[in-house]
């Protein structure tokens, strides 16, 4: 397929699933608006349509919360099929919520990055303007309502919030809650119906997710007491690593708009002072997560562990750890015995890892775009290569898919995949 053929198959998609106010990541799988599929799909729109593009990132601040909060899912269209519908989060009455139906937790934060792509290529200070105050409530939530030690390093309290849902990553947190027959409510998993069994979360993974939002809605997803008592507490290398990104290209926007950029000058440096200690492992030359319940790192390598390059957090010297230790390793993430295609979303030789199941070793096109922006931070240009040459091979062979098998390049989880095909073009278009 030939790039023109390719650029319009892949706008196909985005007109397949524009349901005229926001994209579905998918037809059937994601039937509403997701936070971060929204900000990599404004940027594949607004190569060809600035005007959708925008309205794709105004619909999704519509429904940011009171308190800043903006939400992994929003329903704008009520109820679907989809598990769980809006009112299992039991979000009517709070205060802090916002006024369109949405979930209750949040997502990896890269729209003001997305926001800032856009306006660098095509200028635009009345949407700056427009969107910019939200932007900062947001950060400003997510640097104070989740942090729980004075770091400023953003804790989940649920594997969701992650987007990574069910990487091995989070195994041994997951193992210690147990869900009781009382404290998990009668559901019904709509998940593996348009997709797999064996490329979808493990059933008890599943029960725990839906666990964890009960506790939440009990609580009432009141920030302080989520922070005292979720059994689910974590601090994030891709999420923190996203964040500090977003508050470099969030305080750009701020020296664009002429806007006092302190706050945001505090969240940068209280970050870089942390994050190294917080999750760099010297030994392993590794960013691992930290588990705040038990006050340990989770000793999983996963693709999150390459985060950091994105968002400049390394030093070239530990850049040049991650790369040849890792990046290049064909036991862990190359092309072996057992891979051709990059880059595995956890380590091969993790435990936990499998070739087909969602985020316990598929690739993923979104991860690959960012790394390979890390990579290009850091002179890595021949890597940064390789991960946007076999991004578009797996396109190119399995159509734009959620994700794919790094062994053969087939596609899995749901269809007409929504950033595979925004972020095909950005990687079409840059070229
Ligand atoms: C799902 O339904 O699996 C989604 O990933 C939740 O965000």
């Amino acid at each position: 397929m030939n790039t023109t053929e390719l650029l319009s198959q892949a706008r196909a998609v985005l007109r397949l699933n524009d349901a005229g106010e926001f994209t579905k990541p998918s037809p059937h799988q994601y039937p509403h608006q997701w936070n971060w599929d929204a900000a990599f799909i404004a940027l594949g729109l607004s190569h060809y349509d600035l005007p959708r593009a925008f309205t794709e990132v105004r619909s999704l601040l519509r429904a940011q919360w009171r308190d800043g909060m903006v939400p992994h899912i929003i329903y704008h269209t009520g109820k679907s099929d989809y598990f769980p519908p809006p009112e299992f989060w039991q979000t009517e009455n709070l205060a802090h919520a916002g006024s369109v139906a949405s979930s209750a937790i949040t997502q990896p934060p890269v729209l003001a990055t997305m926001v800032w792509l856009i306006h660098e290529r095509t200028p635009s200070m009345d949407f700056l303007r427009e969107v910019y105050r939200q932007l900062v409530a947001w950060h400003r939530w997510l640097h104070t309502a989740r942090d729980i030690d004075g770091t400023g390093l953003m804790c989940l309290i649920h594997p969701w919030e992650s987007g990574m849902d069910n990487s091995p990553l989070w195994a041994e947190a997951l193992d210690r809650i147990t869900p009781t027959r009382a404290s998990v409510p009668p559901f019904k998993r709509r998940d593996t119906v348009h997709v797999a069994a064996d490329e979808r979360p493990f059933a008890p993974d599943y029960e725990r997710f839906v666990h964890l939002i009960d506790l939440g809605r009990r609580l009432r997803w009141e920030p302080h007491a989520l922070m005292d008592q979720m059994p689910f507490l974590i601090q994030n290398v891709l999420f923190c690593s996203i964040l500090h990104r977003a508050d470099q290209d969030l305080r750009q926007m701020a020296l664009e708009l002429s806007q006092d950029t302190c706050e945001i000058d505090g969240w940068l440096a209280r970050t870089r002072a942390v994050f190294d200690a917080r999750f760099w492992d010297a030994t392993r030359g590794l960013y691992l997560d930290y588990d705040v319940r038990v006050k340990m790192p989770i000793r999983v390598n996963a693709c999150s562990t390459f985060a950091p390059l994105f968002a400049g957090l390394a030093t070239p010297a530990q850049a040049a750890r991650l790369v040849a230790e890792h990046f290049d390793n064909p036991v862990e993430y190359a092309p072996g015995a057992d891979s051709v295609y990059r880059l595995p979303s956890a380590a091969k030789n993790e435990p936990g890892y499998s070739a087909r199941r969602y985020w316990c070793g598929p690739v993923w096109i979104h991860i690959n775009w960012l790394i390979a922006d890390g990579l290009r931070r850091y002179g890595f240009h021949a890597q940064a290569d390789m991960l946007m040459r076999d991004s578009l091979a797996l396109i190119r062979q399995s159509g734009f898919r959620e994700y794919y098998d790094p062994r053969d390049a087939s596609g899995c989880g749901a269809v007409d995949f929504c950033w595979s095909a925004a972020l095909a073009i950005d990687i079409l278009n840059e070229r």
